[in-house]
């Protein structure tokens, strides 16, 4: 039998289509009809450190961690980030799928500074079929990378990069970063998704992010530690580039600067 033919190809793929679709929307449902009571999405990183670090939770009172921070605190200290992604993906819904069912405090995830401010969550103990936790503990896995997606700088590839800047007169930041290095997600979280600070990438900037476990750098530069930043400065008339190294992780004031001196940088060699 020839079930391939062109004939019967179409339904078979929007067959598969509307599944992956239904199953990727089932997670978001059963965070809009349960966990929603309670967790919000997700709370810009500055806001949560005053409410929770000056203010007691006054400020926001908050009914429990975001499904972001949750995400984040997972990946963390769950499983090893230096296996395989899927692996630690399974350690960590197993976690999920075990809480909502089982929570103690024992087993929290949380910085304890801000687990502290909340009672343990009730069991959702048969308020939830099979599916529904697989689907959940998935949306909640992927939830901080989607929040980059949403919210962070849109990485490009060099070559592109490379093309743009000439075109539309920018810097490049090369990333270096590596899955196991927490300094590089802490910046992640802390400084590459500030408003102000994503702001003025996406206005002067254009970034790409080389995971070194991956991919090796371009134009032949080599790190010593990661994260470390590229500025690549680049000559629309001659090509010729000027790269400023810097290593390590910023704060979100101190990255503010460097980004607008290179900014200034670049306006002296222009004019
Ligand atoms: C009635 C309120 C409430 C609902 C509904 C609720 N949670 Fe929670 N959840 C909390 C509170 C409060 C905490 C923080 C205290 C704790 O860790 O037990 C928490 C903590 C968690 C943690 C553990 C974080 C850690 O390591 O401490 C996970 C995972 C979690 N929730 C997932 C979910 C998911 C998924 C749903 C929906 C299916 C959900 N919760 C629904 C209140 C709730």
């Amino acid at each position: 039998m020839k079930i391939y033919s062109k004939k019967n190809i179409i339904p078979i793929v929007l067959g598969m289509l509307c599944t992956v679709l239904v199953h990727a929307d089932r997670g978001e449902d059963v965070y809009n009809n349960i966990c929603s009571q309670c967790h919000q999405l997700y709370v810009p990183n500055d806001q949560l450190v005053k409410n929770f670090f000056e203010s007691n939770n006054t400020l926001l009172k908050l009914k429990a961690p975001t499904i972001s921070q949750i995400s984040y605190s997972m990946k963390q200290k769950i499983g090893d980030p230096r296996e395989d992604a899927d692996i630690q993906k399974m350690e960590v819904s197993a976690f999920i799928a075990d809480y909502i069912i089982y929570p103690d405090k024992q087993k929290s995830v949380l910085n304890p500074n801000i687990g502290k401010h909340f009672k343990t969550m009730p069991s959702l103990k048969g308020k939830l079929s099979t599916e529904d936790i697989e689907a959940i503990s998935n949306f909640v896995y992927d939830y901080d990378m989607k929040i980059h997606e949403e919210k962070g700088v849109h990485n490009l590839p060099f070559e592109t990069a490379l093309k743009r800047a000439k075109k539309e007169d920018k810097i490049i930041i090369i990333k270096a970063t590596a899955p196991h290095c927490r300094y590089c997600m802490k910046m992640e979280k802390e400084v590459l998704l500030d408003k102000n600070i994503v702001n003025l990438l996406n206005k002067e900037f254009l970034v790409v992010d080389v995971d070194l476990s991956k991919d090796t750098l371009p134009l032949d530069l080599r790190v010593r530690m990661t994260p470390t930043f590229f500025f690549i400065f680049v000559n629309a008339e001659n090509d010729k580039v000027k790269i400023k190294r810097i290593p390590g992780a910023w704060s979100k004031e101190d990255f503010l600067d460097i980004l607008k001196e290179s900014i200034a940088a670049k306006k002296k060699t222009d004019s």
